[in-house]
């Protein structure tokens, strides 16, 4: 069997998918590096001195000197049909659904609008170098249909699913216990590893969900156990008190999942401000997760994210721009909010963690070891970063004194400019010009 080899030197970062944790990310950094990939897949990664003499003669070497070769983004939460919304002004979350939310997905019954969407909405992501995503669908199934076909067509690595909701929206948008739960097993059985497609179980929130819907997300949890669980808890303080009207008997939030089985390895729960330490330890003793939206929770002024609460119980999180609410597809940005999030809850997280949040942490959180680093034998999608994209980020990374300065740096002054390129399993899929 003869393989396409192509080799890239530059910059390389990526971190130890073993032995990071949040706390203690390890970064792996090569000054003058060289990754090698093999029919789409990291067949080495080191220093290019070592590695160059052992490289075939006719393998092409990209050049990239100067620049950051780092594993593709992970962005853990985002609506895709919100594409268009995205900067919609209301006063609070409850309000925002029902004024933007609500109408602009129900234009995705058309599937060539979501065709259309979808397309726009995948290259945003490799403009920004986001290579695998959590997207929530809207409630009609052909939104996921369109989804799936257009990110397979690129090959990317993509988490998505269908809406659920039952209740408590228009009903132009409503689906039922049966139908919904219908949907989403002919979507699983359509789309789950089909390529690198996997399947994300989707209730909105618990709110527009009946309990006879969460049963039926139970029956298919239960089902397919290696299904992703994607959905919203803890996001504003008026959503909270709707919902302890709508499920009086239970302990939190959370705990309603829970009793439907939700909580549970490659469950990721969007935003989580208002959790309580009960609530902390169950997503730590779970292998759930939290998607910390930093942008949207700033644009709607849900409330600030307590990353300190998150890291005293070993519970893990990860970041989502949350697009529509979120203000911007750019991880990068999105390190940034969280940077500042951080302090204003007087925590402090570095950027050597922001990065692995937004890469290894994320896949490693949701069992996509597969893709989120350089380990030999991953799926190589990775990006080109341009550290001096701007006059002024070129000016301020000439005096950075470390690592770790020039990657604050370019969280707090980056976004998509700094994206030269982005790959996907090998292919070279957006060149910013
Ligand atoms: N809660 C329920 N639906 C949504 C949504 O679409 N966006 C956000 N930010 N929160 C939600
Ligand atoms: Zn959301």
């Amino acid at each position: 069997m003869t393989f396409t080899v192509h080799a890239y030197r530059g910059q390389i970062l990526f971190f130890d998918p073993i032995l990071s944790t949040i706390q203690q990310p390890k970064p792996i950094w090569h000054e003058d590096g060289l990754l090698i990939v093999a029919d789409g897949r990291i067949q080495h990664v080191g220093d290019y001195e070592t590695l160059y003499p052992s490289l075939p003669p006719h393998v092409l070497v990209h050049d990239y000197r100067g620049k950051i070769i780092s594993p593709g983004f992970i962005d853990t939460h985002i609506h895709y049909p919100q594409t268009d919304m995205i900067a919609s002004p209301a006063p609070d979350l409850l309000p925002w659904l029902e004024t933007y939310t609500f109408p602009t997905e129900s234009n995705f019954h058309d599937p060539q609008h979501a065709d259309q969407v979808s397309r726009f909405f995948l290259n945003e992501l490799l403009r920004n170098g986001t290579t695998t995503a959590l997207v929530y669908g809207s409630v009609h199934k052909s939104s996921v249909e369109s989804f799936f076909t257009q990110s397979a067509q690129r090959n990317m690595r993509m988490v998505a699913g269908k809406v659920l909701m039952d209740r408590n929206c228009p009903e132009y948008l409503q689906d039922t216990a049966i139908t919904g739960a219908q949907d989403s097993a002919d979507l699983i059985e359509r789309w789950h590893h089909k390529g690198r497609q996997l399947y994300a179980l989707t209730p909105r929130f618990a709110p527009t969900s009946s309990p006879s819907q969460l049963q039926s997300c139970q029956a298919l949890a239960n089902a397919y156990p290696d299904i992703f669980i994607q959905t919203h808890v803890a996001e504003s303080q008026a959503e909270i008190a709707w919902v302890h009207e709508l499920f009086p008997s239970y302990r939190s939030y959370l705990d309603i999942y829970d009793h439907y089985d939700l909580v549970r390895p490659r469950a990721v729960y969007g935003h989580g401000i208002y959790l309580d330490q009960q609530d902390w330890q169950r997503i730590a003793q779970s292998g759930a997760s939290i998607s910390h939206c930093p942008t949207s929770n700033l644009f709607l002024g849900s409330g600030l994210f307590d990353s300190h609460q998150a890291l005293h119980h070993q519970a893990s999180f990860s970041l989502g721009t949350d697009v529509g609410a979120g203000t911007s597809f750019s991880l990068l940005k999105t390190m940034a909010a969280a940077y500042q999030i951080a302090r204003l809850k007087n925590h402090y997280l570095n950027a050597f963690q922001l990065f692995y949040l937004a890469t290894a942490g994320a896949a490693q959180q949701l069992q996509l070891e597969m893709v989120g680093s350089f380990s030999i034998g991953n799926e190589a999608d990775f990006i080109i970063i341009d550290d001096t994209a701007t006059p002024l980020l070129s000016r301020r990374q000439n005096g950075a004194a470390s690592l770790e300065e020039r990657l604050f740096s370019l969280i707090t002054l980056g976004d998509d400019r700094c994206i030269q390129a982005t790959y996907i399993a090998g292919q070279c899929q957006h060149l910013r010009s």
